[in-house]
């Protein structure tokens, strides 16, 4: 018999969405009568389907350590200190079988400096669909929890939502964007899950990965690299020890990440700070010249100093750092080409 697609459907569902596990039973006679046939039905379709709708299985999830680091190096201007934290921290966590507590990442810095750049490139380098995967899950406070006065109700539909899709597949990874704009409560409410337990309620997040974006610390961090630039010295001096005091003063202090210290910080659940660095004139450059890569555009400088030019940049007499870092390059390219 020809497996038809919708065969295919409903067992690519069973399989792979741990519905089965999810299941309440029915009654034992027919639970057991349909348990035989579908095992019976499935042992022969299992290879195929595995191979074609996306499992919790190492087919669909495996770490490629060079490829991330060959991605960083290639795609990320910049930001050697965030290149280098990811890559180790991505790598030693992968490469643990038996991690201690999930993966726990915040990362800090000016607005399109390349936050959610390097999400992106970890996800590519564990999940074989990349951010299109179905283990990978991206929050953002503004856009999904919009209203304050809501986030009770927030919260537990948060919770029930990690939950359910940890228990799906252990080696999820969520990202919460915005962080910063996110309601203390609710950064609360994923305390839990972030934590030293063996399990909550039954389920272990140990193989989980949570990453946290925020402009929060940005400020301190450009400080500490216009330091840098001031007394001449390069810019790949620049250490996390240089900033680390920088990135934790306005990190704690700033109103509105206070909650990052009583809800995180404190209890040490953020297993590391990654710093990234405004961007200079260059990195910019580098930028659009990506992007016509990207776009298979034949690359031309001039047009890439245009675009770079266009920007604003920090501070006004010195013009050193771009304030958007990269962000509006891609529509500025849009109107030289
Ligand atoms: N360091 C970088 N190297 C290469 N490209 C970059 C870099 N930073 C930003 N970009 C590019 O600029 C655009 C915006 O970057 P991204 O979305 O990662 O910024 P972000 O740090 O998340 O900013 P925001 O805080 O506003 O969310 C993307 O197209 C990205 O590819
Ligand atoms: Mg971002």
């Amino acid at each position: 018999m020809k497996p038809s697609r919708r065969h295919f459907l409903l067992l690519s569902v069973l399989l792979c969405s741990g519905l089965g596990g999810a299941m309440e039973p029915i009654s034992t006679t027919i639970a057991v009568g349909m348990a035989a046939t579908l095992t019976a039905f499935l042992a022969s379709y299992q290879d195929i389907l595995y191979h074609f709708t996306e499992c919790c299985r190492p087919g669909w999830i495996s770490f490629n350590g060079t490829g991330l680091e060959e991605d960083l190096n290639r795609n990320v201007f910049g930001q050697h200190i965030a290149s280098r934290i990811i890559l180790k921290a991505v790598s030693g966590f992968m490469n643990n079988p038996n991690p201690k507590k999930p993966l726990v990442l915040s990362l800090h810095g000016w607005t399109g400096t390349g936050k959610n750049l390097i999400s992106q490139l970890i996800a590519e380098n564990i999940y074989k669909e990349g951010m299109g995967s179905n283990f990978v899950h991206v929050f953002t406070s503004t856009l999904h929890f919009p209203h304050p006065s809501q986030y009770l109700t927030y919260k537990s539909q948060l919770q029930q939502w990690i939950k359910g899709n940890v228990t799906n597949c252990e080696q999820s990874m969520f990202i919460f964007d915005e962080m910063d704009k996110m309601h203390p409560g609710l950064i609360d409410s994923i305390k839990p899950f972030l934590d030293y337990y063996d399990k909550v309620d039954g389920v272990s997040y140990r193989k989980a990965i949570f990453i946290f974006l925020s402009n929060a610390g940005g400020d301190g961090i450009a400080q500490r690299a216009l330091e840098f630039w001031k007394e001449g010295r390069n810019r790949e001096e620049i250490e996390l020890k240089d900033l680390e005091t920088h990135l934790a003063l306005s990190v704690f202090n700033n109103n509105q990440s206070g909650f990052y210290r009583t809800s995180l910080i404190d209890k040490n659940l953020v297993d590391f700070f990654v710093p990234f660095l405004p961007l200079e004139y260059r990195h910019v450059v580098q930028c659009a010249m990506a992007e016509m890569r990207e776009r298979q555009l034949a690359t031309n400088k001039d047009v890439a100093d245009k675009v770079a030019k266009e920007l604003v940049y920090f501070p006004k007499s010195e013009r050193v750092f771009s304030v958007k870092g990269c962000k509006t390059i891609s529509s500025k390219l849009d109107y030289y080409t």
